[in-house]
């Protein structure tokens, strides 16, 4: 037995003296592939994202929202000169009337220099980027002879059949859909989905006014139904005591205000300035959150009078009742007003509703009054933003610098709450400060770090 165990150890101890006394040992490995060109394959990364960072969606909204501008142009110009025609009695209208077409050519002809420009840049861009591209696959196609375990040539079959796979399951899925209960009070029909941006824009003053408001008058005066306004916070980030007309979409966008500003007071802040940027037009009125008060401001355009509205005891003012995400909260934005296919909303919160969010209809008479109010159960500090569609309040919270999601809806009808929304808002730009609905044209307009976008509102 003891014989038996010194034997194994004797034998080792013989070959680990000949390994030590033993001649340099070289392996000689042949390989007959070529080496991995490594090199090549980090210009072709290089090359890929540097063609992925020339061409953004932002490039392509520039010349969507131009074009749309044009569309809308050219219409009202044929109009306008209809009119002139019929009215040409060779005295004065005729005269004025041609004046406002000559503008109106004008800003076509702005329209026309910046589209072109933009388009001449899109082409080179694209003559330019087609090469890359077919660099890069030619490139490519001469690395997958590396491919020799065809391990690249598996994983692009699996991917493929992992698509078809994914393809036939969603259309199971839409064939079991249940149908949706049919909306009585939306002459459009039920709430569904957000379009993706439609206008984008930084408009005449890029970049200067982080915070603000846009859109259009839901019920202008007779001949300005193409109008839009722009109410910017001027001082402070908090302040404004102007609004900014643009005679069309188009105008707003090449940044050429024919009607200019109308002045609410010529010191900024006083006693009736704006204060935070959810204001909105109605009716040739702004209605906005005024200075240092627990109250809404209606400025009469026409008139150039205010009439204020209080609101009751214990709503929250002053930056105390704000839209907030985790990172931070939207200062002055404790009243945020709105308008839809009724008319004016006033959406805040009070200490009574220990921060909820309470909505109120405004009574648009000669006096100011508040009308009905509706109590929610969603707390304001968790939510950025809202807007009313057809007497429905939907409500928006922050999901990243991308998206934002409406996630919430009261119906002021039927006092229904839901809390499973769940609409994604794409967003140019992380913060959206200001967001209404248009009944006009169901757009949605929100003003975004100084970018103003739109988006259609999908009703079905
Ligand atoms: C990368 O781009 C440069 C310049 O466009 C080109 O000269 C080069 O051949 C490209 N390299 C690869 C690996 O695609
Ligand atoms: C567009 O721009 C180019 C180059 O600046 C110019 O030659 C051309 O006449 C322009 N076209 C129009 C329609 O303005
Ligand atoms: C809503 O629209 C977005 C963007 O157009 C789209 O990705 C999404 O699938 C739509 N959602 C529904 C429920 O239709
Ligand atoms: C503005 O004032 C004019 C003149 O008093 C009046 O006719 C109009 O209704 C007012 N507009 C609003 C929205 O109050």
């Amino acid at each position: 037995m003891m014989l038996y165990v010194i034997v194994p150890w004797c034998a080792l101890f013989t070959f680990t003296q000949q390994a030590t006394s033993a001649e340099k040992c070289v392996c000689e490995l042949t390989n007959s592939e070529e080496a991995f060109p490594h090199d090549t394959l980090s210009t072709m990364e290089d090359n890929a994202s540097k063609c992925n960072s020339e061409i953004t969606s932002q490039k392509t909204l520039e010349l969507e929202s131009l074009l749309l501008g044009l569309e809308r142009r050219l219409p009202q110009l044929q109009d306008d000169v209809s009119v002139l025609e019929k009215e040409d009695d060779g005295g004065l209208y005729g005269v004025l009337s041609l004046q406002v077409i000559e503008n109106e050519i004008m800003d076509i002809k702005q329209l026309i220099d910046k589209l072109n420009s933009t388009t001449l840049g899109h082409q080179l861009l694209t003559i330019e980027t087609t090469k890359q591209l077919e660099n890069l696959k030619a490139e490519m196609q001469e690395l997958e002879k590396y491919d020799t375990m065809q391990v690249v040539k598996r994983q692009q079959a699996n991917q493929r059949l992992k698509r078809e796979l994914n393809q036939c399951r969603n259309g199971l899925h839409s064939t079991i859909q249940p149908t949706q209960p049919q909306h009585g009070n939306c002459p459009h029909g039920q709430f569904l989905n957000i379009t993706g941006p439609r206008v984008y824009t930084a408009g005449e003053y890029p970049g200067s006014y982080k915070y603000g408001a846009w859109g259009r008058d839901p019920k202008p005066e007779a001949g300005k139904e193409s109008w839009y306004w722009l109410v910017m916070m001027t001082s402070s980030n908090r302040y404004s005591h102007y609004v900014r007309l643009y005679s069309s979409l188009s105008s707003l966008i090449v940044g050429v205000s024919i009607p200019g500003n109308v002045l609410i007071h010529s010191s900024n802040p006083t006693t009736n300035t704006i204060q935070g940027p959810n204001v909105v037009m109605y009716g040739e009125a702004l209605y906005y959150n005024c200075y240092n008060q627990d109250a809404v401001c209606r400025f009469n355009l026409s008139t150039k009078t205010v009439t204020t509205l209080q609101l009751p005891k214990g709503t929250r003012f002053n930056s105390k009742g704000n839209f907030c995400h985790l990172d931070e909260c939207y200062p002055y934005t404790d009243l945020d007003l709105a308008t839809d296919e009724s008319g004016v909303w006033v959406i805040y919160t009070t200490s009574q509703d220990f921060g909820n969010l309470v909505l109120s209809k405004v009574e648009e008479g000669e006096q100011l009054m508040l009308g009905q109010t509706w109590h929610t159960s969603v707390y304001k500090l968790g939510v950025t933003n809202t807007f009313i569609a057809c007497g429905v309040l939907y409500v928006t919270r922050f999901v990243n610098k991308d998206v934002e999601e409406i996630f919430y809806s009261f119906d002021t009808v039927t006092g229904e709450e839901k809390f499973n929304i769940g609409v994604f808002i794409s967003k140019m730009a992380p913060n959206i400060y200001a967001l209404n609905y248009s009944p006009v044209d169901q757009m949605l307009h929100a003003y975004c770090d100084s970018y103003m976008v739109s988006y259609k509102v999908l009703f079905g």
